[in-house]
């Protein structure tokens, strides 16, 4: 059991002193009772109801972003836009310094993008001892063949003594110059370095997977949703 005041702060709903006002006014519902002083204890998951809106406090929330291209991986940046500046934008009542991205896209790279404030989860999932699968839709300049398919799958120096775990290649046209990339890691600029191995450079990346979720086709570039419950079990049975 919360205090009201506490968990209509917590809701970002009123500060604690706020709170008082509108529960003298009358304006605040838990669980359909109203509520008639700032002390009263209600269930941290009741549900609030105020101004015709209906809140329900969770402690962890997950949010699945399509990134676009142009914006860094980041809480701020002094010069560039950054993915949290969107956001905020869209959610300005989240405490953004609570919040982490899982994974880093770079500044040209588009696609799945999970921002949670489970700290957690966040390290679990991109500890280099859980191997999640990530899948990149990859276009090149320079066309790829079996055999060099073969080498970017099973293993490529990206750097001196750096070799990537092996990896799964779906060619996707007849060019040889679009596909989908598994990869189990999440090394700076890896995919870029691994087709590299061809001399080809990557003129498309677009992360499509994380793990079991999938960028819904529907989301736009720069749009926001935030996860069901279903798809944070999804997320949470990584491993
Ligand atoms: N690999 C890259 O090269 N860039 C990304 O943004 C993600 C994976």
């Amino acid at each position: 059991m919360e205090r009201i005041d506490k968990l209509l702060s917590k809701l970002n709903i009123a500060s604690r002193k706020e709170a008082k006002t509108l529960i003298k006014k009358g304006l605040i519902l838990a669980d359909g009772v109203k509520i008639t002083s700032a002390d009263m204890k209600v269930s941290e998951n009741a549900v609030i109801s105020y101004s015709g809106k209906e809140y329900t406090y969770q402690k962890y929330r997950y949010f699945l972003m399509n990134k676009p291209s142009g914006y860094l991986s980041a809480n701020k940046d002094p010069k560039d836009k950054t993915v949290m500046d969107i956001f905020v934008e869209k959610y300005p009542d989240i405490k953004v310094s609570d919040y982490f991205l899982m994974g880093r896209l770079d500044k040209d790279t588009v696609g799945l993008l999970i921002i949670t404030n489970d700290g957690d989860l966040t390290h679990r999932l991109l500890s280099p001892k859980y191997h999640v699968e990530k899948t990149y839709y990859v276009k090149i300049d320079t066309p790829i063949n079996e055999s060099i398919k073969k080498k970017i799958e099973d293993g490529v120096y990206i750097e001196k003594d750096v070799l990537t775990k092996p990896s799964k290649i779906e060619i996707l046209n007849d060019e040889m110059t679009e596909c989908n990339i598994t990869i189990v890691e999440g090394r700076f600029h890896q995919v870029k370095k691994m087709f590299s191995l061809n001399g080809s450079n990557v003129t498309y990346l677009k992360r499509i997977k994380f793990g079991k979720l999938i960028l819904p086709s529907n989301l736009r570039e720069g749009d926001i949703i935030e996860l069901s419950k279903e798809e944070i079990e999804l997320l949470k049975n990584e491993n």
